[in-house]
């Protein structure tokens, strides 16, 4: 049965890029999953609609990070004095072969699917780890919660450790099996082709990950260009490639389905054109470029030639899963790459970023990120009235304050998909 209402607020988001929509005591309007409308007073057709008052608070859509590592949550804040490959090998690596057991996996993927639920985090793209098992237990645990996913096996079968490596055959059939299980299991959890990086797949690998991602119609996540270290690597296994981008373009890795390629620090001119033509999102993941000392991505760049970009907290190289840390760390990265540019690349403005963080992000799930009519309604409320304020503040300002110093405990309310989302802990 469709459920309608509407929440009334402080309205604030992004429809364009750089522009807030700002509606002061105004009116969502929800029919099922949808937004009908934003108004500033509720017409006679509305008479009846039950409202929801949040008096003074703030209404924002809800945060969306497109990268993440489910798997690696309880490494949080470990090993971050290292490089990429170096971190893989002492922390990360042995923490995920801990998930050939389901029951660490249930452990610490009920504590983080509650963390995400506490930062607002509506919708996320994850990687979970090789094993079948907990990867579907991680897309059961995400349908319970009401928050939204796509979830991918990662797919590992070389230049890993022996308990993090799969057969090519065991690699893409269990990747098959999930896919026709879980594609059409749940409406806002969904399955993901997930090739860890270059490095970790062979040729054949790659190949068979790109045809089944087409065959099933499934979206690819992976990692691209982080590191030079990396960078280096992937030149050695495939001197025939042009560049590490091409790797997935000749696999069918590339955009033949929506693809999200997390980082991109260090691309150059021609896979920058490579992303723009295959219409791939850049996850931009600023913690985790600084941790690991990976670079400053140009993202200005990217976007004024055309790149869809999002924002993510690449956890555990990231270390907060915190939206208002992760926009004013890439305002801070942006800051320092105008000057380290000679001022060509223009510091990113906070209503830019906080588009790339809900409707940037977002348009990856379709209609999401943004109170436009049909868009799907994910909300937070946001209660700011706890935060010092010796002066009157509007409310672009409010969002400023909220974002640069407020936490997870003025996030009041979470909506996704026109439902309110209670606390996960009572489901596990
Ligand atoms: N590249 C390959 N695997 C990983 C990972 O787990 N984290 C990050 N940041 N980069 C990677
Ligand atoms: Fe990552």
């Amino acid at each position: 049965m469709r459920i309608d209402y509407a929440v009334k607020g402080n309205i604030i988001f992004t429809k364009e890029f750089g522009k807030y929509e700002v509606i002061k005591d105004g009116y969502i309007v929800v029919q099922g999953k949808l937004v009908k409308g934003v108004y500033k007073k509720l017409s006679g057709e509305f008479i009846n609609l039950k409202v929801i008052d949040y008096g003074n608070a703030m209404i924002i859509p809800g945060f969306v990070d497109i990268h993440l590592h489910a798997s690696q949550f309880a490494n949080l804040g470990l090993g971050l004095d290292k490089e990429l490959m170096p971190w893989l090998e002492e922390y990360t690596f042995p923490e995920e072969a801990k998930y050939a057991d389901v029951s660490y996996a249930k452990k610490v993927y009920s504590s983080l699917i509650r963390e995400l639920w506490k930062f607002g985090i509506t919708r996320s793209c994850v990687f979970a780890t090789i094993h079948k098992g907990s990867t579907k237990l991680l897309m059961d645990m995400f349908a319970k919660s009401g928050l939204s996913a796509y979830v991918g096996k990662v797919n590992m079968d070389r230049n890993s450790p022996d308990d993090l490596t799969e057969k090519t055959e065991d690699s893409i059939r269990d990747t098959e099996e999930i896919l026709k299980e879980y594609s059409n299991k749940y409406e806002l959890v969904k399955p993901i082709v997930t090739p860890r990086f270059v490095p970790s797949c062979s040729t054949d690998l790659l190949k068979n990950l790109g045809r089944l991602a087409k065959q099933y119609n499934v979206p690819v996540q992976s990692h691209l260009c982080e590191n030079y270290g990396e960078i280096n690597f992937v030149k050695k296994l495939h001197p025939d490639c042009k560049n590490y981008t091409s790797v997935y373009s000749k696999a069918g890795l590339l955009g033949e389905v929506p693809t999200i390629m997390a980082h991109c620090v260090l691309v150059d001119e021609d896979e920058i054109e490579l992303l723009v033509e295959k219409k791939v999102f850049v996850a931009h993941c600023p913690s985790s470029n600084c941790n690991l000392a990976s670079g400053n991505a140009p993202i200005r760049k990217l976007i004024t030639k055309g790149v869809k970009v999002g924002l993510a907290s690449d956890i555990s190289a990231g270390n907060t899963l915190s939206m208002m840390d992760i926009i004013v760390n890439a305002a801070q990265v942006s800051n320092i790459k105008w000057i380290e540019s000679g001022r060509v690349d223009k510091p990113l403005k906070l209503t830019e970023l906080f588009y790339l963080a809900t409707k940037g992000g977002g348009e990856f799930f379709g209609k999401v990120g943004s109170f436009e009519e049909k868009y799907e309604f994910d909300a937070l409320v946001i209660d700011d009235s706890s935060m010092p304020a010796f002066k009157t503040f509007s409310i672009e300002e409010r969002l400023q304050r909220f974002i640069y110093t407020g936490d997870d405990r003025n996030i009041k309310v979470r909506y996704v998909a026109g439902k309110k989302i209670e606390e996960p802990k009572s489901y596990f």
